[in-house]
């Protein structure tokens, strides 16, 4: 198949390698800006990509809604199989590219939007063909994987372990999708709309890792406990469907304290199948190349969606979870949060909430933030 791949960043330039000793695929062009077409195979305008055609696949590696949704708009609509890494794309605009796709008869496949080098919607998209999803999670973004294990294994603080996560090609063109759990919250989003048909639009609950400081991270490492930034989606015995992201205090044993530098760690569970986990290198050039390339090595045996055309836009309603959750914030406000048990020390209060929902939590926090206090919460692992 004959295939031409719009960007040339750190994964485009990795699709690009792999092409070229790729069974069965063929780089015909890539698509780079102007001034950049300083090798015979480069192009400037999507226009030659889309006429020729010889041209049987794009790769969009470019990132950003905009011009990612009209250039594989335009590539699907002139009969070209699509694949993409771009979750942002897939998130705003991924049932209308099924859609079209579809009308077409050509692929449109993203598992690279997801988990890097991990086939977790390689496998979802396998996997709701013959049983039911009752729920899915992990952590699925690289770059703060990479610095929450930085901080604590190595005490890195929390600027040079994200500038180290960048220099590693880990993060994203803006890192703050990264921290702010945006990333791994698309993630969850594309998740839940191969696995039950409906792209959460809405109603998130979404923390990151912003919040945390060494000082935190110290303090989690002398009571045996590692913080990870965890994704959670699903939907409820009433049809309601959730998804959220935020950080999770685990005990050193538990497998998500075990998942380390830009690794990710991808699970579902199926009625039958039970719980499935997959993990790997979640984040990097190599990695989500892999993915890409393995998509386009789909597309050639056959295999056309990973969302469905029908797929529909819905509000989360994270209010049918509940966590017990772990707070530091300033003294003088201990009593802002049902605590179950706290404790003081100097200016701060440290303690573990009730069980509350997700959020009535995420709320709370808002509020206290608003109002100027310095807030750090992670759900305890259950
Ligand atoms: N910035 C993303 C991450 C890249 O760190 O996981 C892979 O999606």
């Amino acid at each position: 198949m004959k295939v031409s791949v719009l960007g040339y960043g750190t994964v485009g330039f990795g699709v690009c390698s792999m092409l070229e000793k790729a069974p069965g695929l063929e780089l015909v062009s890539v698509l780079v800006r102007p001034g950049k077409a300083d090798k015979p195979f480069k192009v400037t305008s999507i226009d030659e990509i889309v006429n020729d055609p010889e041209v049987e696949a794009v790769v969009e590696v470019m990132g950003g809604v905009e011009p990612a949704y009209s250039y594989v708009s335009a590539a699907l609509a002139a009969g070209k199989h699509a694949v993409t890494s771009n979750k942002a794309l897939v998130a705003a605009h991924g049932p209308e590219l099924a859609k079209l796709a579809k009308e077409k008869g050509v692929g449109f496949l993203f598992s690279a939007a997801c988990g890097g080098a991990v086939p977790f919607l390689h496998n979802l998209a396998l996997a709701v063909e013959s049983d039911r999803i009752l729920s899915l999670g992990g952590i699925l973004n690289g770059t703060t994987n990479f610095m929450l294990d930085s901080m604590q294994r190595s005490g890195m603080d929390y600027a040079d372990a994200l500038k180290e996560a960048q220099a590693l090609g880990y993060a994203e063109a803006d890192p703050t999708a990264d921290v702010s759990g945006l990333d791994a919250l698309r993630k969850i989003m594309l998740a839940c709309a191969v696995a039950y048909d409906k792209l959460p639009c809405e109603g998130f609950s979404l923390e990151g890792i912003e919040s945390v400081t060494a000082a935190d991270v110290a303090h989690f490492q002398s009571k045996g406990l590692v913080l990870r930034l965890v994704v959670r989606g699903g939907e409820s015995e009433d049809g309601k469907l959730y998804a959220f992201v935020q950080p999770v205090l685990l005990s050193a044993s538990s497998p998500e304290a075990s998942v380390l530098k830009n690794f990710n760690m991808a699970k579902y569970r199926g009625e039958n199948a039970g719980d499935i986990v997959l993990i790997g290198q979640g984040a990097g050039r190599y990695p989500t190349a892999s993915a890409v390339v393995r998509d386009l090595s789909d597309i050639v045996h056959g295999r056309r969606e990973m969302m469905k055309p029908d797929c529909v836009r819905v509000a989360a309603d994270n209010s049918v979870c509940e966590c017990r959750y772990y707070v530091r914030l300033p003294a003088d406000l201990a009593d802002a949060l049902p605590f179950a048990e706290k404790e003081l020390d100097g200016a701060l209060c440290r303690g573990v909430t009730e069980a509350l929902a997700v959020t009535d939590m995420h709320a709370r926090v808002k509020a206290l933030r608003a109002g100027g206090a310095a807030v750090f919460f992670a759900a305890m692992e259950e």
